[in-house]
């Protein structure tokens, strides 16, 4: 069989690092594969004033699979700065890449799951009766939204008269901000569409049936934002009823979510939410199995084009360490992730118990399991470095 080709898209800071370390784990888990390098980050903005250049677009959309590390983003006073100076003052602007690369190829599905490992002692713990500690075991997978809602672009501030003027067509706009002067407005809009509300939800109902969640959980605020969380909410009752109507479907509001995350993790399965709450949920279940360090993610199109990644950023302020310091264990989870997505379930399932077996053995841990300041004495101090922590995981393959 010919080799599988993999875009790896390494970006800036430790996102370059790790996503070396999880090619070498997939390597030693004997995952034949042939990677192709793609450009994308800061570098790309500051040289070329394109952070995401077509090529790598063009990569992605012939070879249909991408690993991607992370990517820094600055404000945009700084962009600016710090483009080449034959660039400068030519209608550049900086957008961020990986919201660009959703956006392009419609990546609307995101996957994050959350699931902790026994042994981690970043796991969330509470007091128990008698005062004994409880551990439960938590495994959720959110399902995001990823390129509507809030992150869909559509914003003003000092909105031009035609928008305006709709905005003053709204009773509510006119009872509370007709008073406000235009160039002090800023409106960004939160949109939904049917059929991208319709393909989360059904993503969500799929997973749970197929992995054998008992529910499905739209955290929204249909309360309040009536419209977009309201749709949400009204197309996942239906979907229920006509498709699903062995899994429950619970209706939890974002902030009370937030709440109840910390004293009943293990009642939840598969969550659902629009791109900001998704967003916002993820890192929240993610602090309960160990935080970034142990955050992965995948995203799909419609049309078989499918991206992996952890969801922390480039942490630029370990970028520079002589020895990496960072875990890398979200982004070779990430790898699992697009193993699974390709059908390479041995290797994933491999990888995956090699990394609970190095995390209930204890042996090795990264700074952020030790609970240590990310510095580069916490060697010294007994953290495992990247590299450390991928040799220790490589070391239990097969074992
Ligand atoms: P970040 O995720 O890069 O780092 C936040 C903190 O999390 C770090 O300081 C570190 O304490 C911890 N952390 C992150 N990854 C870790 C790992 N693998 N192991 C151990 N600890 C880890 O987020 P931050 O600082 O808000 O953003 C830094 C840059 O990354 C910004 O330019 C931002 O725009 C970008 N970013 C990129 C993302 C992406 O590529 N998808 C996502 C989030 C941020
Ligand atoms: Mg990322």
């Amino acid at each position: 069989m010919s080799k599988r080709t993999i875009v790896a898209l390494p970006g800036d800071g430790i996102g370059a690092v790790v996503l070396d370390e999880a090619i070498r784990v997939l390597d030693a888990a004997g995952f034949e594969a042939e990677y192709v390098y793609g450009d994308i980050g800061w570098e790309f903005w500051c040289r070329e004033g394109n952070p995401l250049p077509q090529r790598t677009l063009d990569l992605i959309a012939r070879h249909r699979v991408a690993l991607f590390g992370a990517i820094t983003s600055k404000p945009n006073d700084e962009a600016k700065a710090e483009l080449a100076p034959e660039l400068q003052g030519k209608g550049f602007t900086y957008s961020s890449p990986i919201v660009g690369l959703r956006q392009h190829f419609n990546l609307d599905i995101c996957v994050r799951p959350c699931k902790s490992y026994k042994g981690n002692p970043l796991n969330f713990i509470r007091r128990g009766k008698g005062n004994t500690i409880d551990e439960p075991l938590v495994d959720v997978v959110v399902f995001r939204q990823n390129t509507e809602c809030l992150y869909s672009g559509v914003e003003w501030t000092n909105p031009p008269a035609n928008v305006y003027q709709a905005l003053l067509s709204h009773p509510k706009f006119r009872d509370n901000f007709a008073d406000v002067p235009v160039e002090e407005l800023s409106v960004s809009t939160r949109i939904f569409t049917r059929k991208a509300t319709e393909r989360i939800l059904m993503a969500a109902f799929e997973h749970a049936a197929k992995f054998g969640y008992k529910s499905v959980t739209v955290c929204e605020k249909p309360n309040v934002v009536r419209e977009t969380s309201g749709l949400m909410w009204k197309l996942a009752k239906e979907i229920q009823k006509e498709r699903y109507p062995s899994i429950r479907l619970l209706n939890t509001n974002i902030d009370a979510q937030m709440m109840w995350l910390t004293k009943n993790p293990e009642d939840y399965g598969v969550i659902v939410a629009g791109n900001m709450f998704g967003d916002i949920a993820s890192d929240a279940f993610a602090g309960l199995i160990g935080g970034l360090g142990f955050a992965c993610s995948a995203q799909f199109s419609s049309d078989g084009i499918a991206v992996f990644e952890p969801t922390h950023g480039s942490a630029p302020k370990y970028a520079d360490f002589k020895v990496s310091i960072v875990n890398p264990i979200a982004m070779i989870e990430s790898a699992c992730m697009m193993l699974d997505y390709i059908g390479e379930k041995k290797p994933a399932s491999v990888i995956r118990k090699a990394i609970a077996d190095v995390i209930r053995e204890g042996k090795v841990r990264t700074y952020d399991m030790m609970k240590m300041q990310g510095r580069p004495e916490v060697i010294q101090n007994g953290a495992a470095s990247t590299t450390m922590m991928t040799d220790a995981i490589i070391e239990k393959l097969n074992k």
